[in-house]
């Protein structure tokens, strides 16, 4: 093996992902897993992750709702229990929907999107660092933010930008506590996608302000959640947050 192969080896480790049913997160297992990674693939849609950890190989399947304190601990339980040793930790569940301030009727939207966005993130990092202590991991846990917890406008978006900017202070924050067991924590934080929560016309209006000229592909974040993932490429960063978004948080419309 290369030195430049080996610093993207995931051979021998073990990562757990959130969302991973549709979008970024099911990219991330098929990147991960090609690295050499056993994936654990998690989500509400249990059908889907079982089509996707029986084409991967080396790959489980469960069913995990991330907004429910309750079920994150059952789930950690019972990896505990199967013996499972988690390396790498993705948090990537989430959902966005419009929050504007003058509807009547919106809170309960609101509290779900940061009760699966923040409070799920926290969850999960809470059980994912209490099992990485435990077993002497060092391990690594990265956050999917996005451009809108950056400051990038999001239209009626108020409750989906919050958790967000909450995501990624989380990730700066919990620095102090983790690194005393090697663990690291990092973000990333996306522009626009080709994923089922973008519709296909968000492109049309998107398009003019990204300098890089087109909204992203998943594989876009190949790269970064390689690196982030391998303890042999970026074991001094943490507390660090990645922007991957065509440079779209410049914040200027570029010339066409
Ligand atoms: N696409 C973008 O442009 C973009 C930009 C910035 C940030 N992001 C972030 O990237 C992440 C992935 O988004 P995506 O674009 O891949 O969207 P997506 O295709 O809609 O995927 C979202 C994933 O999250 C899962 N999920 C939602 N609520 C959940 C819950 N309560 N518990 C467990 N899983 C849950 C969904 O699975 P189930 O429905 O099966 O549970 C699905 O697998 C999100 O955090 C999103 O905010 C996306």
């Amino acid at each position: 093996m290369s030195y430049s192969q080996h610093l993207f080896d995931l051979h021998g480790k073990t990562a757990l992902i959130t969302g991973a049913s549709s979008g970024l997160g099911e990219r991330f297992a098929r990147t991960l897993s090609d690295a050499g990674a056993r994936v654990i693939v998690s989500a509400r849609s249990i059908k889907k992750l079982q089509a996707l950890a029986a084409e991967l190989g080396n790959a489980v399947a469960i069913q995990l709702d991330v907004s429910r304190k309750e079920a994150v601990l059952e789930a950690f339980a019972e990896l505990e229990k199967t013996g499972e040793k988690i390396d790498i930790c993705i948090n990537n569940a989430g959902f966005a929907a419009n929050t504007p301030i003058f509807q009547e009727d919106n809170d309960g939207e609101f509290e779900s999107m940061i009760q699966t966005n923040l409070m799920g993130v926290w969850y999960v990092t809470k059980s994912a660092a209490i099992h990485m202590k435990r077993h002497d991991i060092r391990g690594s846990i990265i956050n999917i933010g996005s451009v809108n917890g950056e400051g990038v406008p999001d239209k009626d978006g108020a409750a989906y930008s919050v958790s967000k900017a909450a995501v990624i202070h989380l990730t700066k924050t919990l620095v102090g506590e983790l690194s005393p067991y090697k663990i690291r924590i990092n973000c990333i934080s996306p522009g626009w996608f080709k994923t089922p929560m973008n519709s296909p016309s968000i492109e049309k209006q998107i398009r003019p302000f990204i300098p890089l000229g087109s909204i992203a592909e998943p594989s876009d974040l190949d790269g970064i959640i390689l690196y982030l993932a391998s303890h042999n490429a970026s074991k001094y960063v943490t507390g660090a947050c990645f922007t991957v978004d065509g440079g779209i948080s410049w914040g200027g419309k570029p010339e066409q």
